[in-house]
């Protein structure tokens, strides 16, 4: 073959040999699979004849197994198959069991569930026990969701932009719906559920009526008809005004029964086109956002006009505590316990009240939030944010597993110790059984539907925390690196030991220290903790950092705002005394000088720094740890994840080196001693500009 010719083949064939390690497959890249994959393993199982979902259940175990389990047989049951093992009465919906033995040298495997979708979560959880080295000769387990709605709440506009959204154009293609069924689809619902996700809010929560119109409701079928056999439900969110904006009505008052018809009427139309519709997720009353208050009703009013058009379907209202009003002075953190919890015991009972994790918004670091606790009349289901507005967006490894599960196991002690803010979320503290767990999504077009190959750890980790809230991240952490990296020993520890630490990094170099919401106004992204000039007092970072020549810290004891009275008096009257308080959350509740003195015997500021600092230490950690694992790579995952931590840590450089400026010019103190002086001036910072960072608004 002629030189030329020879080049221009090897060319042509680069973006196929590319494309292999792109990060598309997630963690269900199935490597070895691909070896034993001459010739079907022995599966049996009942006639999959109108059984969906245990046709996929039976294929995805074809697709998926490794070489070294191919020679077993493996046996699907449920109970309405014969032949059901008494033990597994107990096992929830939903939930399933594995065994396996040794029989004449071959390994006899059993997956058994109630349902079908049981049983494909048993198969999904057999492989990934597979792909993750672990012994399947003598298999022993059941398992059941903890939480009921397991969801993902997408950010996603109609036009195709996501809000919030770093890794590029929204997957639903509105514009071709419902005609165009991208394939796109079957892998997002196989993805969710192979984490038993079970639900997806499609559109955004700053909600357009037209999502209520009937084109658009025929397109979020298809979109169900397209999840159904993978478990997953559709619900959208719901803008209070519609029945104005598209039913021609001159109020949207809960309490009028035209608008209450309205929604009645339109409920039935949803149902008939998707039987099994979710619900409604609505945000009212919230930045700008319309909602029964501007007609003199409570929220409770509100949500429960729309549960009784759900409820003849079986359908739930989400309704959410994100509330906060401009022309409110009270402390934006305590806004929303003020509102709802005089509510508790008003809402319907298929209504879930949905409490973001912390009381502003998704920071690197908050404390609980304390309406968990506050609420025990109350389904409450939590908010987190997958997608990270805060934490270094689709670029900065940032892995939040550890945030997850901090927030989850904090202690309300509203029923004495051990009432978890998880036992709040499960039911199980109050006795509830509508429980639920959203996700803000993270995913978008990027060939890596991410953004970042280690941003799929996210929505991984999301999605088994919401199956089981007290799975250890680290756990979670190991299973993730091996399913998308390999199994062996060297690279997961590695791997995980990576991500780790690093959402603390990102707390160290961001906001130290409980501060929180120090961000410049580009997008949300780089540092601003001047920035003062925004239109809504708690918009801007000063509202927050209260920092002066003096001190810095939002006093939120009983000399400040009292925000701590919102929680149990045992954790009041700690939170009281800076002493008493975790470091960790020290400036969230105080305002301190600058001299105070900390645990150690430090200052404060002088702690301050060394945070900061420790935060770009960790950054140069990952970075050197990741080269290490080099020739463990594949080239292409590699360098992408080593170039964005390249920029991760010239961001942690600006953060910390920003943010001293910003302080050292208050309270003009010199660094403690082995600390580097910002290299440019405050000005240079200031002057700053990232007008198109993405994730509109
Ligand atoms: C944050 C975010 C907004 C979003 C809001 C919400 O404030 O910046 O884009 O709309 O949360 O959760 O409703």
């Amino acid at each position: 073959m002629p030189l030329g010719l020879a080049a221009a083949l090897s060319l042509l064939s680069l973006p196929f040999a590319a494309r292999a390690e792109d990060g598309h497959q997630l963690w269900l890249r199935y490597p070895s699979a691909a070896v034993g994959r001459a010739g079907s393993a022995a599966i049996s199982a009942p006639d999959t004849h109108n059984r969906p979902s245990l046709a996929l259940a039976i294929a995805e175990l074809q697709r998926g197994l490794p070489a070294r389990a191919r020679q077993g047989r493996f046996h699907l049951t449920t109970p309405a198959d014969g032949s059901w093992p008494a033990r597994y009465d107990g096992l929830g919906t939903d939930g399933f069991a594995l065994s396996s033995r040794k029989l004449a040298g071959r390994t006899e495997t059993r997956i058994a569930a109630k349902t079908d979708l049981g049983l494909l979560y048993g198969v999904f959880h057999y492989l990934r026990l597979a792909h993750s080295g672990a012994d399947l000769g003598r298999l022993d387990l059941v398992s059941s969701p903890r939480i009921a709605l397991r969801v993902l709440d997408h950010w996603d506009n109609l036009d195709g932009t996501v809000e919030r959204g770093y890794a590029g154009a929204s997957i639903w293609d509105w514009w071709r719906l419902p005609d165009w069924r991208d394939p796109i689809y079957t892998e997002y619902a196989r993805a969710n559920a192979s984490v038993g996700i079970n639900g997806a809010v499609l559109n955004n929560v700053n909600a357009k009526a037209d999502s209520l119109t009937a084109p658009y409701i025929a397109k979020a079928a298809a979109l169900a008809d397209v999840f159904r056999p993978w478990g997953i439900k559709v619900y959208l969110s719901a803008r209070w005004s519609a029945p104005i904006e598209l039913g021609g009505l001159k109020t949207a008052d809960p309490l009028d029964p035209a608008v209450a018809a309205w929604w009645r009427a339109k409920a039935d139309e949803i149902y008939r086109a998707i039987p099994d519709f979710g619900g409604f997720l609505v945000k009212a009353n919230s930045e700008g956002q319309p909602g029964p208050a501007d007609y003199h009703r409570t929220h409770a009013q509100g949500a429960n006009m729309l549960a009784v058009a759900l409820r003849p379907h079986g359908g739930v209202v989400m309704w959410r505590a994100f509330v906060y009003a401009h022309d409110n002075p009270e402390d934006r953190a305590k806004q929303a316990y003020n509102d709802f919890k005089p509510l508790d015991g008003q809402f319907a009972d298929n209504v879930l009240v949905q409490v973001k994790n912390g009381a502003i918004d998704f920071q690197p670091r908050e404390p609980f939030h304390p309406l968990f606790g506050a609420m025990p009349r109350t389904n409450l289901m939590m908010e987190f944010q997958i997608t990270k507005e805060y934490l270094g967006q689709s670029t900065h490894l940032t892995y939040l597993g550890p945030l997850f599960s901090e927030a989850l196991h904090a202690d309300t002690l509203s029923k004495g110790a051990g009432s978890t803010v998880a036992r709040v979320v499960d039911g199980s503290l109050d006795g509830h059984r509508l429980t639920g767990i959203a996700g803000v999504a993270n995913i978008g077009a990027n060939r890596d539907w991410s953004g970042s190959i280690f941003n799929q750890a996210d929505w991984y980790a999301f999605g088994r925390l919401a199956w089981d809230p007290d799975l250890s991240p680290k756990a979670i952490a190991r299973e993730w690196a091996a399913q998308t990296f390999s199994p062996a020993p060297k690279v997961v520890d590695a791997v995980t030991a990576i991500m780790m630490p690093s959402r603390e990094a990102a707390v160290d170099y961001m906001t130290p220290l409980g501060l929180a919401h120090q961000m410049s106004v580009y997008g949300h992204y780089g540092p601003g903790p001047w920035v003062n000039t925004l239109a809504r007092p708690e918009w801007n970072p000063v509202y927050y950092n209260r920092a002066d020549a003096q001190g810095i810290g939002f006093d939120r004891t009983a000399s400040g705002s009292n925000a701590i009275a919102q929680y149990a008096p045992a954790i009041a009257a700690r939170l009281a005394r800076p002493e008493a308080t975790d470091e960790k959350d020290l400036l969230w509740f105080h305002h301190l000088p600058w001299t105070y003195r900390m645990r150690d015997g430090a200052t404060l500021w002088d702690d301050l720094v060394r945070h900061y600092d420790r935060g770009v230490a960790g950054v140069e950690s990952m970075q050197a740890q990741w080269q290490a694992l080099k020739p463990a790579m594949d080239a292409e995952r590699f360098e992408k994840t080593r170039v964005f931590l390249t920029i991760q840590r010239r961001d942690a450089q600006l953060w910390r080196d920003a943010s001293i400026a910003y302080w050292q010019s208050l309270n003009h103190l010199p660094l403690p001693a082995g600390s580097a002086q910002p290299a440019h001036d405050l000005g240079w910072y200031k002057a700053l500009s990232f007008p198109y960072a993405p994730g509109n608004p």
